[in-house]
C-alpha cells in the first residue's frame, strides 16, 4: 500500500513487483471504467496463474439478473427480488507463448514487473521481462483503457519485444471461455453480507457464428436483459498467421531481436436492451464499432481518450501543495468518481462504481448525498443524467409507496438497480425513508447551482412534489406532542439504530423537502413555464397542497434534549445505554460482523454520521455552540464502521474550527482505498467516501455552502499545506478558488461575474 503512495508522480499509482495478496486490492484500484462498462485491474493471463487472481470482473452499468429473495418468514410488501449486477464475459484476457512455451507468472522467470495507473490519461500500463525455461527472453508492454469517447470500447495494446535471437511468438485471446469468472468466496466473504457473487455466471450466451469477429449474444434468464459482446484484433507490424476457432483467436509470427510485435485488440460491449428481437440491429451496431476501431487504430482512439481525460481534469482537478501522497489520493478518488457515473439518464452510480461485486452493484443514497455534489459543481451534465435516472423510476416509486400503505406520493427504493426495492433487511433498508428527502435535496441543489430551469420545472418539480406528498401522507400531527408533525417508524442514516420515531436527520430533511416543493412550485408558476404547467396538470397538483406542505414543515418535530442542550438523534436515543467501547476488542469491529443486530440496537452507538450530517447540510441553521456540543457527543459514540462517516466528521470539524481533527479525518478519507482502511477494498472502491473527499475539500476546508440562492465561503487551510485550488461551476460560470496560508483568491475562468459571500461579506468574482 505504502508503495502505491510513494512510487511515481502524484498522477500515478505504481505497483512494482508482484504480491498475490496485494493483487486482490490492486485489481480494484486499477479498475477502468467510463460509467457504461468497467473492468477490474486483473492481469491479462490471470486465469492461468491462480495465486495472482482474485476476481476478473467486468461489469455493465445496469445489466443485472434478478432472483427471488427467499424469506423463511415472509411478510406483505417485503422486497421480492435480489438484483445482482452480472459479471460479463471477460474480454480482456489474453496470453502469449514464446517458442511454444506459454507465459504465466509461475513459470519461467519474470522480472521488473511494474504496473502504472495513469490518472491523468486514464491508462493502465504493464511492463515486464520474461525468460522462459529455454532462456528465450522477451520484454512485454501492455496498455489498456476504457474509452470515454466510444463508451462500448475497451482497448488493449500488447507489445512484445524479443530480447534473444529471433523467436516464434504466439498470442491467444478468448472472448469467453465459459469458465467461472472469479474465485469462490472465502469463508470470511461468505459471512460478510456486503459481498455477493464473485464468480457465478448470471447469463446464458449464444455465439453469433455468422459474424466475422468473435461475438456473443448474452441474456439474463430472469430479468431478460440482453447485450452483445464482441472483440476484434490485429497484428500491427507483422504479417504473422491468424486463426479463429469460435471465440478463440491465435496469431503466430516470427520476430527478430529488438523488433517489436504489436497486437491491437478491441472489446466492445453494447448497451443492454430488453427486447430480444433487437439482437440483429444491436449486433450490427457493435460490429460497426469494432470495424471502425480497427480502421481508426489504437493510437488515434487513445489520443482522443487522453484528450477527453484532460478536459475532465482541466475542470475538475483539485490541486494541493504540500503533500504529494495526499495529492495522489485526492486525484485517485476523483478519477474513480468520474469513472463510476452513469451518463445516459437510465443508469446511476453504484456504491462500488463498476469496480467489484460489493453490494451487488446497487445504487443507494450515496449518489445524491455524497457523490453528486462533485458533479453538480464540476460536471453538471453528468449530475443531470444521474437525477434523470431517478425520474425514470418514479412510477415504481409510486407503486412502492402504495405497497407501504402510503396513499400519496412516491417512495424511492433504499437500494436498487431497476427501480424496485432490493433490500432484504427492511430495518436497515426500506425503513431509511430519508432517501426520498435526499433525492429531493439533490434536485434542489442541482437546480439552484446550475439554474437549469428545464430540468427544475419538469422532472425536478415532479420529484419534489411527489416526495413532499409522501411526507404529509406518511407523518401525522401528534395530539400528545402539541400537535407537532411527527414521522414515526423510520431508520435514519445510522444503521446501528433502527425503526425509531422522529429521527432528527429524517425530520429535518423532510422539512426541507416540503419547503423545496413549495418554493419550486411558486417559482415555476411565477415564471409561467408551459412545461411546469404540464407537469402540475399531469400529476393532479392542487393549490391547497402548498398549504398542507407549509403547515407540516412549520410543525415538523425536531427532537431536542433541553436539559443537556443536545440534539436528539431520535425520540428514544438518549434513553438507551451507552455501548461499552472499552470492553469491545479491536477485532470485533466492524460491529455488524460480530454482534446480532438486536445486540447493537439497544445501545447508543453509531455506525456513521447521522445528526452531525444533518447539521452539516444546514449548518447555517444551527449556532456554533450547538454544533460543537453535538459533535463532541456523537463523535464519542461513533464507530465509523461505514465508510460514509469519516468525511462528514471531518467537514464538521472544520465547521466548528477544529482543524486538527478535520485534517486527520481528511487524511483517512482521501487515502481510504489506497490504504485499505475498511479492509474490503478488494470488493470494490468506496465511491461515497470518494465523493466525501471532494466534499471535505470544498465544503470542509473552503466551507462552501449554498443557501439563499448564493454561494458562501469561509475558507481556511490546514497548517500542513501551502496551497489548495479547485474550480466551481455555478450557473454558466466557472471560477477558481485558491486558498493559501495568506488568504483566498477567486478567479473567473468562464462566463458572467458571480456574486458570492466571502467570510460574511459580499464579493463579486469578475
Ligand atoms: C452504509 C449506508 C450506505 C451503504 C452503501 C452501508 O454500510 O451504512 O449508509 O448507503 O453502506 O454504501
Amino acid at each position: 500500500m505504502q508503495q502505491l503512495l510513494e512510487n511515481g508522480t502524484p498522477w500515478q499509482l505504481v505497483e512494482t513487483g508482484l504480491d498475490p495478496i496485494t493483487i486482490q486490492n490492486n485489481e480494484t484500484l486499477f479498475s477502468l471504467s467510463n460509467g457504461h462498462i468497467g473492468t477490474r485491474g486483473s492481469l491479462e493471463e490471470a486465469k492461468y496463474t491462480p495465486s495472482y487472481f482474485h476476481n476478473e470482473g467486468t461489469y455493465m452499468n445496469g445489466f443485472h439478473e434478478i432472483s427471488p429473495i427467499n424469506y423463511s418468514e415472509w411478510a406483505f410488501g417485503y422486497a421480492a427480488n435480489h438484483q445482482t449486477t452480472s459479471p460479463l464475459p471477460n474480454a480482456k484476457q489474453m496470453r502469449f507463448a514464446v517458442n511454444g512455451e506459454w507465459f504465466d507468472l509461475e513459470h519461467g522467470t519474470t522480472s521488473d514487473h511494474r504496473r502504472v495507473l495513469d490518472l491523468q490519461k486514464g491508462l493502465l500500463t504493464r511492463h515486464f521481462i520474461w525468460e522462459n525455461s529455454q532462456q528465450d527472453k522477451v520484454e512485454v508492454k501492455i496498455e489498456r483503457f476504457v474509452s470515454y469517447d466510444i463508451p462500448e470500447l475497451l482497448a488493449q495494446h500488447i507489445q512484445i519485444i524479443p530480447l534473444t535471437d529471433g523467436v516464434e511468438l504466439t498470442f491467444e485471446t478468448i472472448l469467453d471461455d465459459l469458465e467461472k469468472l472469479g474465485k469462490k468466496k472465502t469463508e470470511d466473504e461468505i459471512k460478510d453480507p456486503r459481498v455477493k457473487n464473485l464468480s457465478e455466471r448470471l447469463f446464458t450466451s449464444e455465439e453469433l457464428t455468422t459474424e466475422t469477429f468473435p461475438m456473443l449474444h448474452i441474456e439474463t434468464p430472469a430479468s431478460q436483459m440482453h447485450a452483445i459482446v464482441g472483440t476484434a484484433a490485429q497484428l500491427r507490424n507483422n504479417d504473422g498467421e491468424s486463426e479463429q476457432i469460435g471465440l478463440k483467436e491465435t496469431w503466430t509470427c516470427h520476430a527478430k531481436t529488438e523488433e517489436p510485435v504489436v497486437l491491437e485488440r478491441f472489446a466492445a460491449y453494447s448497451s443492454f436492451y430488453l427486447e430480444g428481437n433487437q439482437t440483429p440491429a444491436q449486433t450490427k451496431v457493435l460490429r460497426q464499432i469494432l470495424e471502425t476501431a480497427l480502421k481508426i487504430g489504437y493510437k488515434k482512439i487513445k489520443e482522443n481518450h487522453v484528450q477527453t481525460m484532460s478536459q475532465f481534469w482541466e475542470k475538475s482537478d483539485v490541486v494541493i501543495e504540500g503533500d504529494d501522497h495526499l495529492q495522489k489520493g485526492l486525484r485517485f478518488n476523483l478519477f474513480h468518481l468520474h469513472q463510476a457515473a452513469g451518463r445516459n439518464g437510465k443508469t446511476n452510480m453504484s456504491a462500488k462504481g463498476l469496480t467489484g461485486p460489493g453490494y451487488e452493484g446497487h445504487y443507494f443514497w450515496d449518489t445524491e448525498m455524497y457523490m453528486l455534489p462533485f458533479f453538480i459543481y464540476t460536471q453538471p451534465e453528468i449530475a443531470k443524467q444521474l437525477l434523470l435516472y431517478r425520474h425514470t423510476i418514479l412510477p415504481k416509486a409510486k407503486e412502492r409507496a402504495k405497497t407501504l400503505s402510503v396513499s400519496k406520493g412516491v417512495l424511492f427504493p433504499w437500494r436498487t438497480i431497476n427501480g424496485e426495492e432490493a433490500s432484504a433487511y427492511y430495518p436497515a433498508g426500506t425503513a431509511q425513508f430519508h432517501i426520498n428527502a435526499d433525492i429531493a435535496h439533490a434536485v434542489h441543489t442541482y437546480s439552484k447551482a446550475t439554474g437549469d430551469k428545464d430540468f427544475a420545472y419538469n422532472e425536478g418539480l415532479e420529484i419534489l412534489i411527489e416526495t413532499a406528498r409522501f411526507w404529509v401522507a406518511f407523518g401525522h400531527y401528534d395530539a400528545l406532542n402539541e400537535k407537532a408533525f411527527v414521522i414515526n417508524g423510520v431508520t435514519g442514516p445510522d444503521e446501528y439504530t433502527t425503526m425509531v420515531n422522529n429521527n432528527f436527520y429524517t425530520n429535518l430533511m423532510a422539512k426541507h423537502n416540503l419547503d423545496y416543493a413549495v418554493e419550486m412550485v411558486m417559482e415555476s408558476l411565477a415564471d409561467d413555464r408551459t412545461a411546469s404547467n404540464d407537469v402540475l396538470e399531469k400529476i393532479g397538483f392542487e393549490l391547497s397542497e402548498l398549504e398542507e406542505w407549509t403547515k407540516a414543515s412549520e410543525a415538523m418535530f425536531l427532537p431536542y434534549d433541553e436539559t443537556r442542550g443536545l440534539t436528539k438523534q431520535d425520540d428514544s436515543f438518549f434513553h438507551k445505554k451507552l455501548w461499552d467501547f472499552e470492553g469491545t476488542p479491536k477485532e470485533n469491529h466492524p460491529l455488524l460482523l460480530h454482534y446480532h443486530p438486536l445486540a447493537i440496537y439497544r445501545y447508543q452507538v453509531n455506525k456513521q454520521a447521522d445528526t452531525v450530517l444533518a447539521e452539516f447540510l444546514f449548518s447555517w441553521e444551527f449556532d456554533s455552540e450547538q454544533k460543537q456540543r453535538d459533535y463532541a457527543y456523537y463523535e464519542d459514540i461513533t464507530t465509523h464502521d461505514s465508510s460514509l462517516s469519516r468525511s462528514i466528521f471531518g467537514i464538521m470539524a472544520s465547521e466548528i474550527g477544529d482543524s486538527k481533527r478535520a485534517y486527520n479525518y481528511f487524511m483517512d478519507t482521501a487515502l481510504m482505498d489506497i490504504t485499505d482502511l475498511q479492509a474490503n477494498t478488494k470488493d470494490g472502491v468506496h465511491a461515497a467516501n470518494m465523493g466525501g473527499t471532494w466534499l471535505s475539500m470544498v465544503q470542509g476546508f473552503a466551507r462552501m455552502r449554498l443557501y439563499n440562492d448564493q454561494l458562501h465561503f469561509e475558507p481556511y487551510l490546514p497548517e500542513q499545506w501551502q496551497k489548495v485550488s479547485f474550480n466551481i461551476q455555478f450557473h454558466s460560470s466557472l471560477f477558481q478558488v485558491t486558498i493559501t496560508q495568506e488568504g483566498t483568491a477567486y478567479k473567473l475562468l468562464e462566463g458572467e461575474p458571480v456574486d458570492i459571500e466571502h467570510n460574511g461579506t459580499a464579493l463579486r468574482i469578475e
